[in-house]
């Protein structure tokens, strides 16, 4: 459930119109929803409420600082991969004792941050890396606290590129290298075991492939225990899939009830690292029609938003609902049409063959489910500037981050003595 619906024939956000706040801040624009981010991390942390569990949101699904302090009010903690995602949760005042780093590729900088900040858990991904990690943590008189991310060989069953859990893929160690690694890492001064993690994937849509994990990293520590390894958390990562359409998906409850079913009484502090279940139907993004185009076999309705805005369609053939801001007619009839926009790329398509209104220059459409992994991923291709994102809370809107100017832009780049010309 989320907070854009239609009052009075225009679709509104809570309680402000989605035009409204178009002609204050101009078009393309995020908005996003306090009331459906509240409501969607309610959801995920009270369905653990009975289990000993810290919810860190995954700040990469949507890291905007005032995003993070919505969820920072109601206790979130997050789960942050790299030393500017770090910076982010602690600056919205995410206690650090509340923080876990995840990623493959951390570096000493980014390490020694995370140490000195103090956080909750270091989620080791290699070898290597253990051994980095306790040699920084050795430099600096600290032992860190450290989960091995085992790669648990389960198919997540969903997209290639954000399928996580593979033996083929680049995450983790390998389950069954899995307490070789603990016995080196338990002779380390640096490092403190205290737990374990998985992530399979995200927008993973049957608990199946969750459950079969989640009990190979159950049994992983049984093993471990029995040789004498105090481990005290379980990482679970995140990845519940959220509905982009009208798909069935399951629900939080539900996530939550497999968790416990597997876990029994095993005495483990759980973590849990939701991105897109918090943050992805909180938010759309608003765009314009620019024109409206007779092709050879079909129509094309031209945005001013475009792959770079929001990569998803583009980059995973991801289906995102579009809708007019302002609601039409009963009766209207819908055509079919593909929603495109300015980058010079066929691949810059939001939406082929789909059924809207008839539309004309200067009409708002939302591009919905754009919460999380929207804003975090967009670029400045085509030298197109970053688009604001609004945060609405009942009537009252903020911009959260400005639009990004030509000017500013350029004024990064520099032209060498050589080519000056004057
Ligand atoms: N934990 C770890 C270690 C992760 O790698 C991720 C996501 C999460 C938690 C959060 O997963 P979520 O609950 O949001 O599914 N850009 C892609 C999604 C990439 C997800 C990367 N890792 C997309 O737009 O679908």
């Amino acid at each position: 459930m989320d907070h854009f619906v239609y009052r009075d024939g225009r679709l509104c956000a809570e309680d402000i119109s989605l035009a409204h706040i178009a002609e204050e801040t101009e078009t393309p624009f995020y908005c996003y929803s306090q009331a459906t981010i509240e409501r969607h991390y309610r959801v995920f942390a009270d369905a653990f409420a009975d289990a000993d569990a810290t919810v860190c949101y995954a700040v990469k699904a949507n890291s905007n600082i005032a995003v993070i302090s919505v969820l920072a009010h109601l206790g979130a903690g997050a789960d942050v991969v790299s030393g500017g995602e770090l910076k982010r949760a602690l600056t919205a005042d995410i206690p650090a004792s509340r923080i876990v780093f995840s990623g493959i590729g951390k570096t000493g900088e980014e390490l020694a941050a995370a140490l000195d900040a103090g956080i909750l858990q270091i989620n080791v991904e290699s070898e290597p890396e253990l051994e980095l990690l306790g040699q920084v943590a050795t430099d600096r008189g600290v032992r860190a606290p450290v989960a091995i991310r085992v790669n648990p060989d389960i198919d997540a069953l969903t997209h290639d590129k954000i399928s996580t859990g593979k033996a083929e893929n680049k995450f983790g160690i390998e389950w069954t290298r899995a307490h070789r690694v603990y016995s080196r890492a338990r002779t380390m001064p640096g490092i403190d075991i205290v737990g374990i993690a998985v992530h399979i994937g995200s927008q993973v849509t049957d608990l199946e492939p969750f459950r079969e994990a989640f009990v190979r990293a159950r049994d992983l520590i049984v093993l471990l225990r029995a040789d004498g390894l105090a481990i005290r958390h379980l990482d679970l990562g995140g990845g519940l899939g959220i509905p982009y359409g009208d798909e069935p998906v399951p629900s939080p409850d539900e996530y939550a009830a497999m968790v416990k079913s597997v876990i029994g009484n095993l005495d483990c502090h759980l973590i849990l690292e939701p991105g897109r279940v918090i943050t992805g139907n909180a938010g759309v993004l608003v765009t314009s029609v620019l024109y409206v185009k007779e092709g050879a076999t079909r129509g094309f309705v031209v945005v001013d938003a475009a792959m770079n805005d929001l990569m998803r369609p583009a980059l995973y053939g991801a289906f995102h609902d579009i809708v007019t801001v302002m609601e039409p007619a009963a009766k209207t009839e819908h055509q079919e049409v593909d929603v495109v926009g300015p980058v010079c790329e066929t691949g810059d398509t939001f939406a082929a063959n789909r059924l809207l209104p008839p539309l004309g220059p200067g009409d708002l459409l939302a591009i919905r489910t754009a919460g999380a992994y929207g804003a975090v991923m967009s670029s400045v291709y085509n030298t197109r500037p970053l688009v604001p994102e609004v945060l609405v809370r009942g009537s009252d809107f903020a911009v959260v981050r400005k639009r990004l100017s030509a000017d500013d832009m350029l004024s990064r780049e520099v032209v060498p003595n050589w080519l000056k010309t004057r």
